[in-house]
């Protein structure tokens, strides 16, 4: 981290920060950017995000050291059993796809990002997601450049219904997304300072 601010430390383990990335190219190399500034990740790859990756990353890019990846290589999600550890105080899901969105919001849990949404909402662990589709015309990035993008009625009303999930920010930009990560960090600050007496 830039700050100085621990991230996450409660009763002497450092507790860390979920973040799950989907095949989503919208905002991916900034949500890379975004992660390259935290400490203390374990970064969820779905199958179609370790495609992506490789179309969008640009080659110097290095993720902190204490950065742990999970790619998705069993069918039910082990990796997912964390949650139930108390491991994470925060899951990320940035950039989410239309494809993980629609399955998180009918409870299909059938990929390893869609399992992590599921298992944080059951282990209430407060959950900030980026949802690509957030107006009815946008500007997106292919992997060769700008391109329009048309999100249709259902994908609209999906992120709509994910805003209704208890303890899930919903969020529309990158600047939201900080936003999000700094009211975590400042929750996780209070906290430690609250058990530090
Ligand atoms: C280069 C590239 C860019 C993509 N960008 C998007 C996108 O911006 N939004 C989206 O919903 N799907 C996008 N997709 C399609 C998803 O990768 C696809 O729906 C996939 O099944 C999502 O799987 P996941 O949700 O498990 O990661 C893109 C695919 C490719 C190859």
């Amino acid at each position: 981290m830039t700050d100085g601010i621990s991230d996450g430390i409660s009763n002497g383990a450092t507790r860390r920060w979920g973040w799950a990335l989907t095949g989503s190219g919208h905002f991916f190399t900034e949500s890379i950017e975004l992660i390259r500034e935290l400490n203390d990740v374990d970064l969820f790859v779905s199958a179609a995000a370790d495609e992506v990756l490789r179309m969008y990353r640009k080659d110097k890019e290095v993720l902190p050291a204490s950065t742990r990846i999970f790619k998705e290589t069993t069918a039910s999600s082990v990796p997912v059993g964390q949650f139930y550890e108390g491991i994470y105080h925060t899951l990320i899901v940035s950039p989410a796809s239309s494809n993980t969105v629609a399955k998180c919001v009918y409870g299909i849990s059938d990929t390893l990002v869609t399992n992590c949404f599921a298992q944080a909402g059951k282990c209430r662990v407060h959950t900030i997601v980026f949802a690509c589709d957030t107006a009815p015309e946008m500007m997106t990035m292919a992997p060769k450049g700008p391109v329009p993008v048309y999100p249709r009625r259902i994908d609209l009303e999906n992120t709509a219904k994910l805003k209704e999930f208890d303890d899930c920010t919903v969020v529309e930009s990158i600047a939201e997304l900080r936003g999000a990560i700094d009211a975590r960090r400042a929750w996780l600050a209070s906290e430690a300072k609250a058990a530090n007496g």
